[in-house]
């Protein structure tokens, strides 16, 4: 027996098997998903924020697939298999209710969520053939960045995820990294992602214009973290920060609204969350402030170390570059420099 798996259930297996999920080597079942939806536990009682389940996509399978190994199929060729162990249905209001802290569907992750079937399956997946992105040349595994790491003779290296192309903001906190750690692994997530966000092509040529012209390259570590968003705001940035901890990240940034989507989440609660989980989470965290142009310091500041008013500070977001991309307005070098500004376009955003 086969199922047919998305190109998301496909990464999400290849990611279990390669330990970018770890403690989780598995899709998980009903009760564990409940665990981590209202405790942040997995069944052995290890802390685990989000869920990697695995939608049944053929629901005329419902009843046959339970207790056996069935094949996995990625666009007509077998990858893999599943030995299922129970199949059943989520209660998805209840869900994303914990999950999200709303059932609106105006939020792209819960709509996301509600968008996938009715049925999931759990149990533990074997790939034998991986996806084609694990031989890309920007694709690298837990194990090569950890090799990458020894090899540069890093001991501390921060973890920056992203779903954007950099923008001053961005490069103030991978700086500001830099200031306390040897290295940084900038992790740009090309999973699923809403549409308007930008699309992996132009992440990757934005940030070789950053890296090959500004930064010291010995210190950065470019990779593809190859997963779907949730926008799940804060409960996301633990999880993202316990993915890029089998990373062998030391340390991760979380900047304001971390994993954030229009106002479901307030600007620091990320923060707050973090230093709640700080502990069973062995990580350092990186609880930085929204960088801004402040006009009279002339300079990328933060409210921490600069005392203007107001209307002195010009604020800096990927909303902002997004719509003046969709608007075909000229950004200002402070918003995000002009090398990178000139390399992009609409048809870069999904
Ligand atoms: S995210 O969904 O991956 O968080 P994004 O790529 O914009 O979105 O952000 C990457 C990281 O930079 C996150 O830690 C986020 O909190 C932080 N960040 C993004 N924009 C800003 C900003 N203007 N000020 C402060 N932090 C920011």
């Amino acid at each position: 027996m086969q199922i047919i798996i998305s190109l998301d259930d496909y990464c999400k297996a290849y990611n279990l098997q390669i330990g970018v999920y770890r403690p989780l080597i598995y899709f998980v079942g009903s009760s564990e998903l409940s665990s981590i939806a209202k405790e942040f536990k997995l069944k052995n009682g290890s802390f685990y924020p989000l869920p990697i389940y695995l939608p049944l996509r053929d629901k005329n399978l419902l009843d046959k697939v339970s207790g056996k190994k069935i094949d996995l199929i990625y666009e007509n060729d077998l990858v893999g298999f599943i030995e299922v162990s129970e199949v059943y249905e989520p209660n998805k209001d209840d869900l994303c209710i914990d999950i999200f802290g709303t059932k609106d569907k105006a939020h792209p992750g819960v709509k996301y969520f509600f968008d996938e079937p009715k049925y999931f399956i759990s149990g533990k997946p074997t790939i034998f053939k991986a996806p084609s992105f694990a031989n890309e040349k920007h694709f690298m595994s837990p194990d090569q960045v950890k090799a990458e790491k020894l090899k540069r003779g890093f001991k501390t290296l921060a973890g920056f995820q992203t779903r954007n192309i950099p923008h001053r903001a961005h490069e103030h906190l991978q700086r500001t990294s830099l200031e306390v750690c040897d290295g940084i692994l900038i992790h740009p997530l090309v999973g699923w992602k809403k549409a308007g966000d930008f699309n992996k092509e132009a992440i990757i040529r934005a940030y070789k214009i950053l890296i090959d012209n500004f930064y010291p390259k010995n210190n950065v570590i470019f990779s593809l973290f190859y997963s779907p968003m949730f926008y799940a705001g804060p409960r996301e940035a633990l999880f993202h920060a316990l993915v890029r901890k089998n990373f062998g990240c030391t340390h991760f940034i979380v900047g304001r609204d971390h994993a954030g989507v229009g106002n479901f989440y307030k600007l620091y609660e990320a923060h707050e969350m973090a230093s709640n989980f700080a502990d069973l989470l062995d990580i350092k965290f990186l609880l930085l402030r929204e960088p801004y142009y402040c006009k009279v310091c002339g300079t990328i500041v933060s409210d921490k170390h600069c005392s203007h008013s107001k209307n002195m500070i010009c604020k800096i977001s990927g909303t902002t570059v997004r719509q003046s991309i969709i608007k075909g307005n000229i950004m200002p070098d402070w918003l995000i420099r002009n090398q990178i500004a000139n390399v992009l376009s609409k048809q870069d955003l999904i």
